[in-house]
């Protein structure tokens, strides 16, 4: 509390009766002024009420004016009240010490009675400034944490809202052709199982640990994403396409990689990277080792990493699931048919990985854990995780959990009895559903 002359709550102590009522007759009208004898009685005063400033006598019998100064300073409560020393004749030295000790000031007796007023004038008035700017930087410091807190609060609405767009376009595209689902998930987990056995390997290490990886595995998701332009007749068709519609099937490449072009456009330059991943990922994914790939036929490490690297992901999950035309390969066929691709189809350096580390992609942690669990804490903005056995170690409270499981449950079982393409739709609304309400604010 600001206070100044004429409502000031002042304490004078000091020993010596006749300068008490000296020192109150000259503060007369200066507010509440207190005299009291001993600073054990100024102590006990303070208990009630703290005083806006303290005239302090030095000697004193009892406890003295430099042992209670050194006691008022050791207190958070009373360290910021102003003391001012009444020094006597034979108190020489002791003006040193107090204003090290911290006293604002003193005053020699026997005192000018105006002196005695203007000088506390002056250090009430100085308290009261000291006390608004406290107040003031406080209010400032509020003022910046707020305002921080709001920046947080909108650049969270962007990212979510940014992530909403980029789970829609992932998600149109899957339900484009994706029968059984979870295609792009699963091909961006066994991207980072892939990358990962490489750079324990020694391959190609440089270039992936230059690689920001949660935006490389994000970007993976959208290297199918020229799909949204082929027909259904074609995408969906149950057996193998004709010359013709293969045509039209490989433009898939070129068209994602202009339509990522024309989002590139509109981007900032801190998506840049993401996008330029996306676009070499989307153009490149079905070039082959030995040239035979589309859309261009370039051959070998002429082909960027990230296709190379997508191409052995993006085959082994087809080999291993449920098309059309087929049914879902053993996985021991699968690794063998990429085996055998090195050197004609795939870059055998990443085929030499993948025969070291192909039991990971098996686990059903591997494809169903890290990567879901990615998937859901990119879209929800949330923590979410997610693993293989349908268990969460996020949820609002126990109850969530137990009802997150046992909704999750009820979906698999839908899965298994209605694996087919009409209930697609009602699944994945029905994952959006339990998503939406229990783990997006
Ligand atoms: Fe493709």
């Amino acid at each position: 509390m600001t206070a100044e002359l004429g409502n000031a709550r002042i304490m004078i102590v000091d020993d010596a009766v006749t300068n008490l009522r000296l020192a109150k007759s000259a503060l007369s009208g200066a507010g509440d002024v207190f005299t009291v004898t001993s600073a054990e009685r100024m102590f006990e005063l303070m208990d009630t009420a703290l005083p806006h400033l303290i005239l302090l006598d030095i000697n004193m019998p009892g406890m003295n004016g430099i042992e209670a100064l050194k006691a008022l300073k050791s207190k958070p409560d009373t360290a910021d009240v102003p003391v001012i020393f009444l020094t006597g004749l034979t108190d020489t030295g002791h003006e040193v010490e107090g204003l090290r000790l911290g006293a604002v000031d003193y005053i020699a007796k026997p005192f000018e009675p105006e002196l005695l007023r203007a000088r506390v004038g002056i250090h009430l008035t100085m308290r009261s400034q000291r006390i608004k700017l406290e107040t003031q930087s406080q209010e400032l410091e509020r003022f910046n944490r707020n305002l921080q807190a709001m920046v947080a609060e909108e650049a969270g609405k962007v990212v979510r809202l940014q992530g909403a767009v980029f789970s829609t376009v992932v998600d149109l595209v899957e339900s484009r052709d994706d029968i059984t689902g979870g295609h792009v998930t699963r091909t961006m987990n066994f991207l980072k199982l892939l990358m990962d056995g490489a750079v324990e390997s020694g391959v190609y290490s440089d270039e992936i640990g230059a690689w920001d990886q949660e935006i490389i595995l994000q970007s993976s998701m959208l290297h199918d994403v020229g799909k949204i332009s082929i027909s259904d007749a074609i995408l969906k068709k149950p057996g193998s396409l004709t010359p013709q519609e293969f045509e039209e099937m490989k433009l898939h490449t070129t068209f994602g990689a202009a339509v990522l072009d024309k989002i590139s456009a509109t981007l900032p330059e801190e998506d840049a990277q993401f996008m330029r991943h996306a676009r070499i990922f989307a153009e490149t994914h079905h070039e082959k080792w030995n040239g035979s790939g589309y859309p261009f036929g370039i051959p070998g490490a002429e082909i960027p990493l990230q296709g190379r690297l997508m191409a052995v992901c993006d085959v082994y999950d087809a080999l291993i699931s449920k098309r059309p035309y087929k049914d879902p390969f053993p996985v021991e066929k699968a690794e063998r048919i990429i085996i055998e691709g090195a050197g004609s189809h795939f870059d055998p350096n990443l085929v030499g990985v993948f025969a070291k580390i192909c039991h990971r992609f098996r686990e059903p942690g591997g494809s169903a854990g890290w990567a879901v669990r990615k998937v859901l804490s990119w879209r929800a903005g949330t923590p979410v995780a997610l693993c293989g056995g349908g268990t969460t170690d996020y949820a609002r409270s126990p109850e969530h959990v137990h009802t997150f499981i046992f909704n999750f449950k009820y979906l698999l079982l839908q899965i298994n009895l209605f694996n087919s393409f009409q209930y697609y739709w009602h699944i994945f609304h029905l994952l959006n559903n339990i998503f939406y309400q229990y783990f997006v604010e």
